[in-house]
């Protein structure tokens, strides 16, 4: 996936033992293309009690004002400085790291778009948890609206250490889609695209794109959009599908034909349109039923 060299190693001897530097150097150009990520690791015996990393997208590139090798030169040098004076600050592990929570995962996870508690992609998203739960599956619903999720700042920290630093409610959601064997986003139409939380929570998920790359945490769960719409016809739903396509195809999801419904303005209720339900009901149907490939 990377290939991965010291590019510095400087060894200390303190009253506290011997602690050794290292400066890794990480090409990630099979991620994004030029991705060079930079750890500074303090090692004390073996055991690895500090890192610090920054990559090439983060800051500018090669020769440039904020040159990333450079800062990672500075801190190299600072850590050094800073393990020789004040040795007994480094003598327990400060490894940054995010854990994702442990709990809470399911078969089935459901992206519930729409700000309407009770709207049309709401019932949808209770039918596809009822379907589940008839299959024998866990499943869990996400009502992302009610939730805390910030938009993504663009950082590409998650391509140092594999989590971001964003502090909000998406930690569950990463976990529940790694752990997830199907995916199902819910969502109606919102000025030709998704409604901005769904976007917010997509845009996230680099975070789980790099978890996938860095870390190798593969998602390989089956995906399926339901989407309705207020107008008739496939035009409203040009944009949605190849947005939540373009979500799913960068976490390496395999989705399955979208379920589009159309007319609600007219309709309303999506429980009127004959076939609706047993159309959703179907369409995953089909992804739960066991399988023998990956
Ligand atoms: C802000 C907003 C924007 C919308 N944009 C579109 C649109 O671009 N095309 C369309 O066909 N329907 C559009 N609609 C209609 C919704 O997609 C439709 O009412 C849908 O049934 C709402 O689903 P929900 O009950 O799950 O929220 C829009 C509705 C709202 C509130």
């Amino acid at each position: 996936m990377s290939e991965s060299a010291a590019e510095k190693i400087q060894d200390i001897e303190t009253s506290e033992g011997t602690f050794t530097l290292r400066l890794v150097r990480d090409d990630l150009g099979e991620i994004y293309p030029g991705m060079i990520r930079y750890t500074v690791e303090v090692l004390r015996g073996t055991e690895t009690v500090y890192t610090y990393a920054i990559n090439t997208y983060e800051s500018g590139r090669l020769g440039t004002l904020f040159d990333t090798r450079k800062a990672a030169e500075i801190v190299f040098a600072r850590l050094a400085h800073d393990v020789t004076s004040r040795p007994h600050l480094y003598t327990r592990s400060r490894v940054f790291t995010r854990p994702l929570p442990g709990t809470g995962t399911a078969d089935v996870v459901i992206l519930q778009g729409s700000p309407r508690r009770f709207g049309n992609s709401a019932k949808i998203a209770s039918w596809c948890d009822d379907e589940a739960a008839q299959s024998g599956l866990t499943s869990r619903v996400f009502y992302l609206q009610e939730m805390d999720i910030r938009p993504c700042i663009g950082c590409y920290v998650c391509y140092d250490q594999g989590y971001c630093p964003v502090e909000d409610d998406m930690p569950p959601i990463i976990r529940a889609l790694e752990a997830a064997s199907v995916i199902v986003v819910c969502t109606p139409v919102y000025t030709g695209t998704v409604p901005a939380a769904l976007k917010a929570a997509m845009d996230r998920c680099q975070w789980l794109h790099a978890r996938e790359k860095i870390l190798g945490k593969e998602v390989r769960a089956r995906g399926l959009l339901v989407a309705v719409a207020g107008r008739r016809g496939s035009e409203p739903f040009v944009c949605v599908t190849r947005v939540v396509g373009m979500f799913m195809e960068n976490l390496g999801i395999r989705p399955a034909d979208p379920v589009l419904i159309g007319d609600l303005d007219r309709a309303r209720d999506v429980e009127t349109i004959g076939g609706a339900e047993d159309g959703v009901r179907a369409a995953l149907s089909a992804l739960l039923a066991p399988r023998n490939e990956r």
